[in-house]
């Protein structure tokens, strides 16, 4: 096939998709595929002069705003290119997580409870009981990310360095363990467990070689394993997502919690990451599926 990888982007996550995309181009490549890599810049002029050659199909590797909410897929559509992952509508929920939260409840799937707040709410003063947490309403890779205990000093957003606009998504911290699980098409592949050796499961923890422990098949019991195995694929679907996606959870596993403890669906996310310390990557491996083949199986999958 004559593919374009589009990797890169104008997001807080370019760099991530820069690491992604190169995996995506030389798995592409080592299947004999002849592989275009597009490093998407804010020139959309450009980009659409770069796919004038037409590929048979785009390996889409961006992450964050404008390549993982809808946008670039919207481009594709009326260029009528197939591409990889989830098509504009299920791109556009998950990406603006209270949206998709709204979807996740009507489907039956428990997500911490959160407020839309105006940032300067956030800035006045405690929004709700700590500890809480604080995040940009649809950004990727936890990037602007703050978890606010008690004890803590004001949350970093009162630092005024605060780049990502002025909604911000308020939510309860739910204390205890990290999941994922990666979903390919119908089937959920495996649960895998985050413990970062320090804080939490953040930028800095996700992208540097051994802050974080990766347990696969994830320590947790089969109750709790088969519970998350089945709400990603039911997250997957209720938001309409096509190939690959990965689901983020948080397991309240503390004694005594009753109803709330168990599991809580943070998020999906459409274009999950493909570096060399992503988790989708190593679901596959743990099954036996290898980097090329979930490539290949990608880029069957694509559509428009
Ligand atoms: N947003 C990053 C790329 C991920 O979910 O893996
Ligand atoms: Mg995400």
């Amino acid at each position: 096939l004559r593919v374009a990888m589009l990797y890169g982007g104008f997001s807080a996550e370019r760099e991530v998709s820069l690491s992604s995309g190169r995996e995506c181009a030389a798995a592409a490549r080592s299947l004999g595929h002849e592989v275009v890599a597009i490093d998407v810049t804010r020139d959309v002029a450009g980009l659409v002069a770069a796919l004038t050659p037409r590929p048979d199909v785009v390996l889409n590797a961006l992450h964050g705003r404008w390549g993982e909410d809808g946008c670039v897929q919207g481009l594709l559509n009326l260029l009528d290119i197939p591409y990889t992952h989830s098509g504009v509508l299920a791109s556009a929920l998950a990406m603006d997580k209270p949206t998709a939260k709204r979807v996740f409840e009507a489907a039956g799937l428990r997500c911490p409870g959160g407020e839309v707040l105006h940032r300067s709410l956030v800035e006045a003063g405690d929004p709700m009981p700590r500890p809480y947490v604080v995040k940009p309403i649809d950004e990727g890779s936890s990037v602007g990310v703050t978890i606010v205990q008690p004890g803590d000093n004001k949350p970093a957003i009162h630092d005024g360095a605060w780049p990502y606009g002025d909604a911000v998504l308020v939510e309860p911290y739910i204390p205890g363990r990290e999941l994922t699980v990666a979903v390919m098409g119908d089937r959920a592949l495996a649960v895998t467990e985050l413990r970062p050796k320090q804080g939490f499961y953040s930028y800095e923890a996700k992208y540097t070689e051994g802050k974080t422990e990766h347990l696969v098949p994830a320590p947790v019991p089969q109750a709790i394993y088969d519970q998350a195995m089945d709400e990603a694929v039911a997250a997957h679907r209720a938001l309409g997502c096509r190939g690959v996606s990965r689901a983020d959870f948080r397991y309240d596993d503390r004694p005594g919690q009753g109803e709330a403890g168990g599991l809580y669906l943070l998020e999906v996310n459409t274009q999950p990451g493909m570096t060399p310390l992503s988790l989708v990557p190593e679901q596959a491996a743990h099954l036996g599926i290898s980097f090329p083949e979930l490539i290949g199986w990608m880029l069957e999958q694509a559509a428009c």
